[in-house]
């Protein structure tokens, strides 16, 4: 921390240590807290940025134990936890409940919520109250909301009062409706150009960060190179600041779901089925419990 820094400013101190390169939190050397600050450090030092999707407490604190960057509580709870076909049934009560959950689980990880459908289209005043109940209500240290040009005027207002706001761009989930697939958005030139320029517009309106999902490699190489903002590619290919994955679809829980982008890291599904299986089996057998597990 350099001498023109405190720990807190007021007189209790923050838990971590905002600023210094070294504090030990779950047997991990430099667990520095991840403040929006950090994400933009470590663009500027070429550091890529991990991040991953939680939506209750105990995946929440594993992720944050391992040491990923950014938590997002995303509005595809909708489909991966709630089961839903998309995102826009998600209400703003039930994600300030994942929220609250994830939030209360996270010391390291920059935890940032999603904004659900229709709780930032109908007017500035509304998305600042909402976006402010996932603050105070739900402890988000930042919100992010899906679209370009037309949601600039609202970013720009919620970061006029103190809240980071994350751009996601490309393809757009909320959308869906008005696309009809969830195809790559970006392959011809003209799509490719508002994408970029959204970008670019988003930067300006004060976004810490951008997500970009399903667009080609080369052009979110392109915007990455152009923002000054981290950029968090979806199946955007490795020219991204840092990479987000849902955590259900890399842990391998959903298993009708396997577009290219999403490298499983665990075959939970297996695992679990597996377990389930041999509980069901020893119950009916009698196997269990045992007089080791009685009382
Ligand atoms: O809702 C979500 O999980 C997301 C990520 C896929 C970026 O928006």
């Amino acid at each position: 921390m350099s001498s023109l820094e405190d720990p807190s400013c007021y007189g209790s101190v923050a838990p971590l240590d905002l600023g210094g390169p070294m504090t030990i939190l779950h047997g991990m050397v430099n667990a520095r807290k991840v403040t929006t600050l950090r994400l933009a450090e470590m663009k500027h030092s070429k550091q890529k940025i991990a991040c991953l999707t939680a939506y209750d407490f105990l995946t929440a604190r594993l992720i944050d134990e391992a040491g990923i960057d950014l938590i997002l509580v995303g509005d595809s709870a909708s489909m991966v936890f709630a089961g839903n076909d998309t995102t826009l049934p998600m209400k703003m009560d039930e994600m300030l409940y994942h929220v609250r959950v994830v939030t209360r689980a996270v010391q390291r990880a920059l935890v940032v919520a999603d904004m659900p459908f229709m709780s930032y289209h109908k007017g500035q005043d509304e998305a600042l109250g909402n976006a402010g109940r996932l603050m105070q209500d739900g402890f988000a240290e930042a919100v992010k909301l899906e679209g370009g040009r037309n949601i600039c005027p609202i970013v720009q207002r919620l970061v006029e009062a103190g809240i980071p706001v994350m751009g996601h761009i490309g393809l757009q989930p909320q959308s869906i409706n008005m696309y009809g697939t969830y195809k790559t958005r970006g392959a011809e030139a003209k799509e490719a150009a508002r994408i970029f320029e959204e970008a670019k517009a988003l930067e300006d309106a004060g976004a810490f960060a951008i997500v970009i999902e399903k667009v080609p490699q080369a052009l979110a190489a392109r915007i990455t190179e152009a923002v000054s903002v981290p950029i968090i590619g979806i199946g955007a290919g490795q020219g991204c600041d840092g990479q987000i994955l849902v955590t259900p679809d890399m842990l391998g829980l959903t298993t009708q779901f396997n577009p290219r982008f999403v490298r499983k890291y665990a075959q939970l599904s297996e695992v679990m089925n597996g377990a389930f299986q041999r509980y069901r089996n020893d119950v009916r057998e009698g196997a269990f419990p045992t007089e080791d597990e009685s009382y």
